[in-house]
């Protein structure tokens, strides 16, 4: 079992209403009374609708709150219908989701991402970038060099890339109960660290979770890579229960 600092990220994408405070209640009192505390950082990306009721409500820091993405142009502007970073601070997030591959399917391309990375970067939140190929891709064999170009074309040396955390989200995988075989995603998890540092040059490898079908019953298997910083967890965060029992079997 691992000593390590792991992530435990919650994106809830369209979900949830005031009411969805007791989720939150029941992750936070599972927490509280975890001897593992110190080991984990959890941190759930709501909708920008909840983000300040929550943080409000609630009276502790065991949880961060995140937004799942925004707006390239950082202040105030005529962007109808856009939140900006910053505004997203204002209400308390401390992290950003981008590059999801949600968002990249309705034409969000490298390039804007980039932009919208330098936002959040501007703004001092973390972001978790999402990277991962999709089933076509992957048929093709282009798994690394797909990943490569999105690190490529969203990121440059003079960031501060310290403030970013990777996530490894194969589109294949997300909502479909499919994860890719342990082997295999060892291997492009440490493919993301060892070309990250390379490309841009840095001393120490980043951080990189995995996202996709994360469920209380796969997270053994995952738990076994110990290269896996945490996990990017969509449908299973809306729930305390599946989203508590992710992180009980994971220590199991
Ligand atoms: P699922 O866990 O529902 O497959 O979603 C993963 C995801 O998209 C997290 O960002």
């Amino acid at each position: 079992m691992t000593n390590k600092l792991k992530y435990f990220v919650g994106n809830w994408k369209m979900f949830g209403d005031f009411g969805s405070f007791k989720i939150i209640n029941k992750i936070n009192q599972y927490i509280s009374r975890n001897k593992k505390s110190k080991n984990i950082k959890i941190v759930l990306c709501v909708p920008n609708t909840l983000i300040h009721f929550f943080r409000e409500k609630l009276k502790t820091r065991n949880i961060l709150f995140g937004a799942q993405n925004c707006q390239h142009y950082h202040g105030y502007g005529p962007f109808t219908g856009s939140i900006s970073t910053l505004m997203l601070k204002k209400v308390g997030a401390n992290f950003v989701i981008l590059g999801h591959s949600e968002n990249r399917s309705e034409g969000e391309t490298n390039k804007l991402i980039k932009k919208k990375i330098k936002s959040a970067l501007s703004q001092k939140l973390n972001i978790i970038f999402c990277v991962g190929e999709t089933l076509k891709q992957k048929r093709a064999n282009k798994t690394f060099s797909v990943i490569r170009s999105q690190l490529k074309g969203s990121l440059e040396n003079k960031m501060n890339l310290k403030k970013i955390i990777f996530a490894y989200e194969p589109v294949w995988s997300i909502g479909t109960n499919k994860i890719p075989k342990a082997k295999e995603l060892q291997k492009i998890i440490r493919f993301i660290k060892k070309d990250f540092r390379q490309i841009f040059k840095i001393n120490k490898l980043p951080l990189v979770l995995y996202g996709g079908s994360v469920n209380s019953k796969n997270i053994s298997l995952l738990a076994s890579i110990d290269e896996i910083d945490g996990f990017l967890i969509g449908s299973a965060s809306q729930s305390s229960k599946k989203f508590i029992d992710i992180i009980k079997n994971y220590y199991k």
